[in-house]
């Protein structure tokens, strides 16, 4: 198994590839570019950005002057919350698809729940699925308590939950009960933003393997079955992301992984952010 030819199948129906790229914080065109090119060459196929980070634009003409063909690319953008809402929701997706310069992304996700709107932006992405405007749909920022709540009223279930995950942050009942209920689990910060690298832990099972840490983390997150989307603009860094297909951790390092959890999050809690209708 390599990067390039893992994937996992959605509830949908849909494959979606285990590892891909995040795009937050990549600015300026001569960055992008490159970055989604290097990528593509050490095999990623997942590009994953979001209204919120003013850089679709730059996304789509990366792929345009790259010219990566579009049924080998997997595209994710995601809804910011001031673009909730039945109307709002489908017109910025349709800004969204003209800066990227797509027909349609491969997933579109709800960026955090909010109150304000919960229920008539997930009617809105149910319509867009079937618009074509997206094959799959899903949320991120999901707890337990909003995706039961979404289940009251949804036609269809989200098939992707993109959540902070991490070494400090390990979500294993959210991560059962996403199993439990066919909902495929997705990485951000998968590398917990490179707070976790210097863990003494991780640094131990790294030399083990002659790899690195941030190698040790992306295998711990393979290996426990979910999709993970780390971020880097430096080659060497993007190619040693995906250089973690030729080693395995032990049950015992995975254990040793599993304990550093201290509940500890770097982004925000989406329980306040439901209840502020917008990141606080
Ligand atoms: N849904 C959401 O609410 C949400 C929130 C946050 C992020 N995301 C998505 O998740 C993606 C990843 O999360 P993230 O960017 O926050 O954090 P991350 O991937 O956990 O970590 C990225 C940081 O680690 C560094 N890094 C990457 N590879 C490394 C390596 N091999 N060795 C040492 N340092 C390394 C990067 O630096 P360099 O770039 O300088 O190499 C960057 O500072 C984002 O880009 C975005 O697409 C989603």
């Amino acid at each position: 198994m390599n990067i390039q030819d893992n994937y996992l199948t959605l509830a949908d129906g849909q494959q979606m590839p285990q590892e891909g790229f995040g795009l937050y914080k990549v600015d300026g065109q001569g960055t992008m570019t490159a970055a989604i090119q290097h990528a593509f060459e050490d095999g990623y196929r997942l590009f994953d950005t979001a209204q919120l980070y003013g850089n679709e634009a730059e996304v789509g003409t990366a792929l345009k002057q790259l010219a990566l063909p579009r049924d080998e690319i997997f595209v994710t953008t995601k809804v910011a919350e001031e673009n909730q809402g039945y109307d709002r929701a489908i017109a910025s997706v349709k800004e969204s698809l003209q800066k990227l310069q797509l027909d349609y992304v491969d997933l579109l996700l709800v960026h955090w729940p909010i109150e304000r709107s919960f229920f008539e932006t997930w009617r809105a992405f149910e319509d867009m699925k079937k618009e074509g405007l997206t094959k799959s749909i899903g949320v991120s920022n999901f707890e337990m308590i909003h995706l039961q709540y979404l289940a009251t009223q949804a036609h269809e279930m989200p098939v992707v939950d993109q959540i902070e995950l991490h070494p400090l942050l390990t979500q294993k009942p959210l991560l059962k009960f996403n199993q439990d209920h066919q909902i495929i689990t997705q990485a951000w910060s998968p590398l917990g933003r490179g707070a976790v690298l210097g863990q003494d832990v991780l640094k131990q099972i790294a030399a083990q393997h002659q790899k690195s840490p941030a190698q040790v983390i992306l295998r711990w997150h393979l290996q426990n079955g979910v999709s993970f989307i780390p971020k880097s603009v430096h080659e060497a860094r993007i190619a040693q992301n995906a250089a973690i297909y030729d080693f395995s951790l032990t049950p015992a390092e995975m254990a040793q992984i599993d304990a550093l959890n201290n509940y500890q999050r770097t982004g925000r809690e989406p329980e306040l952010v439901y209840e502020y209708n917008r990141q606080y």
